[in-house]
């Protein structure tokens, strides 16, 4: 399986991945490999990580574009030119139209940092300490037509603490999205987990 990472900033989570691959030897073990890493932003800082692996990048920069889906057509373009068949998007700030979503049926997966259908959307730390709740976390699943609202894949939990600051909640969600989001990927890249006539099938004795 060839992985395309989509970002738009700092690009955390896509090291996250890296690392965790290089780790435990996808490629060798199980032939998953990141071949490229594209990004809507130029300056995003995830980019430079890229490049200081060896991964090929790409910009495209949706400013460039007068709509969505002239920019979602090159968007595709340049997956296929990476040889991508699985779609991860990383910290990637733009919404995705059902023409995107159609071309990788079960093949694209998000992280959203928030214990879903809770909070979706933006600002979802502010708003989980607005809200009161005492448990907050982060949620991969597979992109659907509606905005954070694709089948779940998997979830971590972490604690509100008296205190938190968005800030403070943010970091001790990141730390769960760093460990959650290649365990998601690398079960989706085996096929242990799969999206099946709309719901998420698992296979998980062997993994
Ligand atoms: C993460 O919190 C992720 O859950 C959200 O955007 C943030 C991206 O961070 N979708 P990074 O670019 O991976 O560091």
């Amino acid at each position: 399986k060839n992985i395309v990472v989509l970002i738009s900033g700092r690009g955390s989570n896509f090291k996250a991945v890296y690392e965790t691959s290089a780790k435990e030897k996808w490629a060798e073990i199980w032939g998953i490999r990141i071949v490229g890493v594209i990004s809507n932003r130029p300056d995003a800082a995830g980019l430079e990580f890229a490049q200081s692996v060896g991964i090929p990048t790409a910009v495209v920069d949706h400013k460039k574009y007068e709509d969505r889906e002239s920019f979602e057509r090159d968007l595709v373009k340049q997956i296929e030119a990476f040889r991508g068949d699985l779609v991860v998007l990383a910290g990637f700030m733009r919404v995705l139209t059902p023409y995107f979503v159609r071309q990788y049926p079960g093949r694209i997966l998000n992280i959203h940092p928030a214990l879903l259908p809770s909070f979706p959307g933006l600002h979802t730390h502010e708003r989980a300490l607005e809200a009161g709740v005492r448990i907050h976390g982060v949620t991969v699943h597979f992109v659907s037509d509606v905005l954070d609202g694709g089948e779940i894949i998997g979830q971590a939990a972490v604690p509100v603490l008296a205190g938190d600051t968005p800030d403070k909640l943010a970091e001790r969600v990141l730390k769960k999205e760093h460990i959650l989001y290649p365990r998601a990927i690398r079960l989706v890249a085996c096929q242990k987990v799969r999206l099946e006539e709309g719901t998420v099938k698992m296979d998980l004795e062997s993994s």
